[in-house]
């Protein structure tokens, strides 16, 4: 949440132009206010304001400061309303020290008292106001600006943060307890910071990335990192090369990410298919050996991790229990023991519930391990984690996950057949035959979205008409139906129930009238027999059925008033994989949903993309 921006060169030059390039990039982790702050020959210069980065661009003119320093900022609201005053950069009272944070200080508040008793004067609602106030403290009582910081940030708990000071134009100072922060290096001429991967991609594919309790003296060119309670002590770490493409962070002729990230899924497959055979052995025979296994995530990777754990169980023959991260502790506090095996799925890699859980969980059993699957190299949680396997999806700008969500639950289809492999519970051929239809996802897709994006359009226009509806399932495709509701709620903002189809007559279809819609997930699985007599019970009711099934469908197709075809046979192989084929025409039912009601599908309301808050 939030996303934060930060350069120096050695000269002055049109320096707002990059940092507003570099908030731009980062717009998905907040869009309610932005703002930069430029140094130049000693003083420092600051533009912000409330509203989306491109309406306080034409405001305000941002892209015109100049100078060597820069700190920008895009926010995503915790402490304080979205209006200009909370906005970042923040300031001391001289106006001399400046600060972007992303994170929450949590003990703010006994810190602003204490600076309010020392005559220090605040103009936001903030929590981050207090850092340059408490740093001012400081360097009143003689100490320099760097120890002034490390004294600061010893005091305080829950940040990714870059500070400037107008009397030292030859360093900033980043540092980081919990938000992420990557730093890249340019051609020693300059240094960047920033909270995720895509900011920097123009200028640099060299990154380091800062662990937790470090600070870095960030000059042109170079880079010093240090411990934070321990400052003396200068950490050595290797640089890490990031292999995404620049293009892939860019919408191109796509006129939203969404859209264009859908249409990324086959490629996204086709690397994410190319995980090392070792990882997968390794993944797989952790969790043969492993007496009870777990799997957690939050929001999309919680349906991908739902999805998972009915591929996993059926080949590992051993139950996997699926919970939500930010529930972990709750429900495993009285009964986690050693040699447990927990499963953590996260596209960023930092989202905080995620990480508090996994290292809740290392530190209540010695013997318990962390596998984790993220997006991100370098993310948080691969350094709370035995081992990791990283998905391709490369960068995904839109916050409602997409082609992360089919690479994730393609990943761990991967883990489940090398599974199978490893424990020689079928036949070759078999497997062979699995690992066909998991290989054919890509083009099941491809052909899918090639046929179809305009007509989920024409059934967009029908269902606009109501407000509410259901998306209903049996078995492996609830992770399907509740995924395709939970992106348009996001983009959409419609209420859309993703249920059992079982369940539902358990209550929720007390809420059936005529032409109520009622969206189908209908692969031809072992639960289609069942799901006939669900659809049944709806249709009765005088609910308008729209049903996803495949090309050969007949039954369901029958009974519906609308279908939407995925191309892919109708077997027991193909089936098992149906969360990846099938859940591309919910994401695009949800796409063209939000722009039917006006909506940017790519910055939904009140969401950020990664969430580093409780
Ligand atoms: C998905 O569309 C959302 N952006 C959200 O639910 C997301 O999946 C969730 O916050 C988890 O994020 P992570 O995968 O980065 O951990």
């Amino acid at each position: 949440m939030c996303g934060i921006f930060g350069i120096i060169t050695s000269e002055n030059t049109e320096i707002g132009k990059i940092a507003l390039d570099g908030i731009k990039r980062l717009e998905y982790r907040g869009y309610d206010s932005c703002g930069i702050v430029s140094h130049k020959d000693g003083q420092l210069f600051i533009k912000k304001d409330s509203g989306k980065i491109q309406e306080i661009q034409e405001k305000l003119t941002l892209d015109d400061l100049m100078g060597n320093i820069a700190l920008a900022h895009t926010r995503w609201a915790t402490h304080g309303a979205p209006i200009k005053k909370n906005s970042h950069p923040h300031l001391d009272c001289k106006g001399e020290i400046a600060v972007i944070h992303n994170g929450i200080i949590e003990n703010f508040i006994s810190l602003k008292k204490e600076l309010l008793s020392k005559g220090h004067i605040f103009q936001s609602d903030t929590d981050t106001e207090i850092i340059p106030h408490l740093i001012e403290e400081y360097i009143k009582k003689g100490i320099d600006f760097q120890n002034s910081v490390i004294k600061t940030l010893k005091r305080c708990k829950g940040y990714g943060i870059v500070i400037c000071y107008s009397k030292e134009p030859n360093f900033i100072i980043v540092a980081r307890k919990e938000s992420p922060i990557i730093i890249g290096i340019d051609r020693g001429k300059v240094s960047y910071c920033a909270s995720d991967i895509p900011a920097l991609l123009p200028y640099t594919r060299n990154i380091y990335i800062l662990g937790d309790n470090e600070l870095a003296i960030l000059r042109p060119g170079e880079v010093k990192i240090f411990d934070i309670e321990n400052e003396v002590k200068k950490i050595e770490r290797p640089l890490k090369h990031v292999d995404w493409n620049i293009d892939a962070a860019e919408k191109g002729e796509y006129e939203h990410f969404m859209l264009k990230e859908i249409f990324e899924e086959p490629d996204a497959l086709r690397k994410t298919l190319k995980i090392p055979e070792n990882d997968l052995r390794l993944f797989a025979k952790e969790l043969i050996s492993a007496e009870h296994v777990y799997i957690t995530a939050a929001g999309t990777s919680y349906h991908a991790s739902l999805a998972g754990k009915y591929i996993i169980t059926k080949f590992l023959g051993n139950y996997i229990q699926e919970i939500e991260c930010s529930e972990l502790e709750n429900q495993l506090k009285d009964s986690l023991r050693d040699n447990s095996v927990i499963i953590a799925v996260s596209q960023s890699g930092e989202t905080i519930d995620l990480i508090e859980a996994i290292r809740w969980a290392r530190n209540a059993k010695k013997n318990v391990k962390i596998l984790s699957l993220t997006n991100v190299v370098g993310s948080s949680i691969t350094r709370y984690s035995n081992h990791t396997i990283i998905t391709q999806a490369g960068p995904e700008i839109g916050v409602a996950a997409t082609k992360t969500y089919t690479t994730q639950v393609f990943s761990l289809a991967l883990i489940g057949l090398e599974i199978a492999r490893e424990r020689n519970i079928l036949q070759k051929k078999e497997i062979e035959l699995y690992y066909n239809a998991l290989k054919s996802t890509p083009d099941v897709i491809e052909n899918f979205l090639k046929k179809t994006n305009h007509s989920i359009e024409k059934i967009v226009d029908n269902l606009e008409r109501n407000a509410n509806y259901f998306f209903l399932a049996r078995g492996i495709s609830i992770a399907t139906a509740k995924e395709g509701g939970l992106k348009l709620k996001e983009v959409a903002c419609r209420f859309i129930e993703g249920y059992s189809a079982a369940n539902a007559k358990h209550g929720p279809i007390a809420l059936v009238r005529d032409g109520f819609p009622i969206i189908f997930i209908a692969p031809p699985d072992e639960t289609y027999k069942r799901l006939i007599g669900n659809v049944m019970e709806f249709k009765a009711r005088g609910g308008h059925i729209i049903s996803i099934v495949v090309e050969s469908d007949e039954i369901i197709s029958d009974l519906s008033d609308t279908i939407i075809k995925i191309p892919q046979p109708a077997n027991k192989y193909y089936n098992l994989f149906s969360p990846i084929t099938f859940i591309p025409a919910l994401q695009l039912l949800a796409y063209h949903a939000a722009l039917a009601h006006g909506l940017d599908p790519d910055k939904p309301l009140n969401l950020a993309k990664t969430v580093t808050v409780h």
